[in-house]
């Protein structure tokens, strides 16, 4: 055999190896509608009071009662400040609300430093201190003399975090994600802590009012923004159904029926209704969904992922297969995987010989791979140039036509999955029935859905292959709704 000969050899498997993968990470209609409708059974069951008497750990998806029972119909104004701890950033800002669809907003943004994502060492003051200096900095920045003058600001805190609402303004943690580890917080009510260490700056008079998850913002600023909700005025009949997020993280929310929330206290619920309201907005943590995995693809580097490298084993399964905080690590997993095979990147003998950001977990982000999906350049040379930036990392031309390849797999898998909440909650809440005509929009934000090339237009793709068909999918529109979170909690802010 030549050197050639033995080359090319080397190619095949790898190709064929990878072949192999790619059908790994496929999601097939029929898998679409088994997810959708387990998908339903999980929101249903998390809905519903506990049984006692079923000794299983699965509870349904977490379904949690936002206290939001109101949406906005666009003609709110006032100025409002919020603040957005989300999966890499922390905001402050002010929100001035015009009143006509439209806003205006100041804001402060600073990534989260990396001490506060250290496994240990980290306290809850560590963290709550850190915001509240930032916003301290933000209020000398734009509002000194009223913070002078004594003038009352509300706060909405937009929290993207699984928590455990009790009141419009308080929660308690109940785990969390995205990389965070500080023990004290999980149990402890979040508006406390970080009220208190704006207390212990003297900022007193910024009083946070309302905490709210991510998606809930989201869903509230769509409603404010969308100024197609009125039919009699445009002709359109369209309704905002789900708030959600693909970004960091995965969740959506969406408006119930307070009579179907029946884990709520029927005496509670009976007040509400005395109040006269008759729906919630519900944060179901989608997120969370199956982790037990009885239906979600898994390959062994979802296996992995969870159980080595994830901070949070064993929880928000389905968020770690879809969220672009984990699209890279899949594929920095798979790689390390095939060098370990002696499939590719054979010029570094053992797994310790290659480059250290390629050994090091969550290195390599999702935008790399938005840039390696699209590249059409000869010989995938901005793909050469990526890897060789992000990760120091050199490629042959084959290798980069297979790197290509297990990308679109794990995005498309990614996308196709990320159908499949907006299906189960079209279908479960019945919106594209109810009018002759109507048709649902869906209010996004997040980097995933805002950036990845082709994302929006694979999740539609799944919505037809799966149980919406082709004819729900278009009456289904996917919106950005570009500073959700923080337009969001000032609307809460607002009402509070
Ligand atoms: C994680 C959080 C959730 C948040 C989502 C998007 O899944 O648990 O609360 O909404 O990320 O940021």
């Amino acid at each position: 055999m030549s050197f050639d000969d033995l080359h090319k050899a080397n190619e095949q498997q790898l190709t064929s190896t990878v072949d192999q993968l790619v059908k790994e990470f496929e999601v097939t209609p029929e898998k679409l509608d088994e997810l959708v409708a387990y998908f339903i059974e999980q929101m249903e069951k998390g809905l519903a009071p506990q049984d006692t008497d079923d000794k299983s750990t699965n509870k349904g998806l977490p379904m949690i009662p936002s206290y939001v029972t109101g949406t906005p119909n666009g003609t709110e104004k006032g100025t409002l400040l919020a603040a957005d701890l989300g999966g890499t950033n922390f905001r402050t800002c002010s929100v001035t609300l015009n009143g006509d669809h439209t806003f205006s907003m100041e804001q402060m943004k600073s990534k989260i430093p990396d001490e506060l994502l250290e496994p240990t060492g980290v306290t809850s003051e560590m963290l709550f201190s850190y915001l509240a200096r930032r916003t301290q900095l933000f209020m000398k920045k734009f509002y000194e003399s009223d913070m002078q003058a004594g003038k009352e600001f509300k706060l909405g805190f937009t929290f993207s975090y699984p928590v455990d609402q009790t009141s419009l303004n308080s929660g308690t943690l109940i785990r969390w994600t995205k990389g965070f580890q500080i023990a004290d917080t999980v149990g402890a009510d979040i508006v406390q802590l970080f009220q208190g260490e704006l207390d212990k700056l003297g900022m007193q008079n910024v009083k946070i009012v309302a905490l709210t998850n991510d998606t809930v913002g989201t869903f509230l600023s769509h409603y404010y923004c969308s100024d197609n909700t009125d039919s009699m005025t445009t002709g359109e009949i369209s309704e905002p159904v789900i708030g959600c997020i693909f970004g960091t993280g995965t969740n959506g929310c969406y408006k119930e029926e307070i009579s179907k929330i029946t884990k709520v206290p029927q005496a509670t619920r009976d007040k509400w209704a005395e109040e006269g309201k008759t729906h919630m907005v519900i944060n179901t943590e989608w997120g969370s969904f199956d982790n037990d995995l009885k239906h979600l693809p898994t390959t062994k580097y979802d296996i992995d992922i969870d159980q080595k490298f994830s901070s949070n084993p064993g929880f928000h399964l389905f968020e770690k297969r879809v969220s672009g905080m984990f699209m890279g690590e899949i594929l920095r997993n798979v790689l390390v995987d095939l060098h370990s095979r002696g499939l590719i990147f054979n010029q570094y003998r053992t797994t310790a010989q290659l480059p250290h950001r390629l050994q090091t977990p969550f290195e390599l982000d999702s935008e790399v791979l938005s840039h390696i999906e699209i590249d059409d350049s000869t010989g995938l040379r901005e793909t050469e140039l990526s890897l060789l930036q992000s990760l120091r990392l050199p490629t042959s031309p084959t290798e980069r036509r297979e790197i290509q390849r297990l990308v679109r797999a794990i995005s498309r898998r990614s996308a196709y999955l990320s159908s499949v909440p907006l299906a189960a909650i079209i279908i479960k809440t019945g919106t594209l029935e109810m009018r002759y005509h109507g048709e649902v929009e869906i209010g996004c934000d997040g980097s995933v859905v805002e950036y990845y090339p082709g994302f929006r237009s694979m999740i539609r793709h799944a919505l037809a292959l799966g149980p919406l068909g082709a004819e729900g999918e278009r009456k289904t529109h996917i919106k950005i709704a570009k500073d959700g979170s923080g337009v969001g909690s000032a609307l809460c802010a607002l009402v509070a």
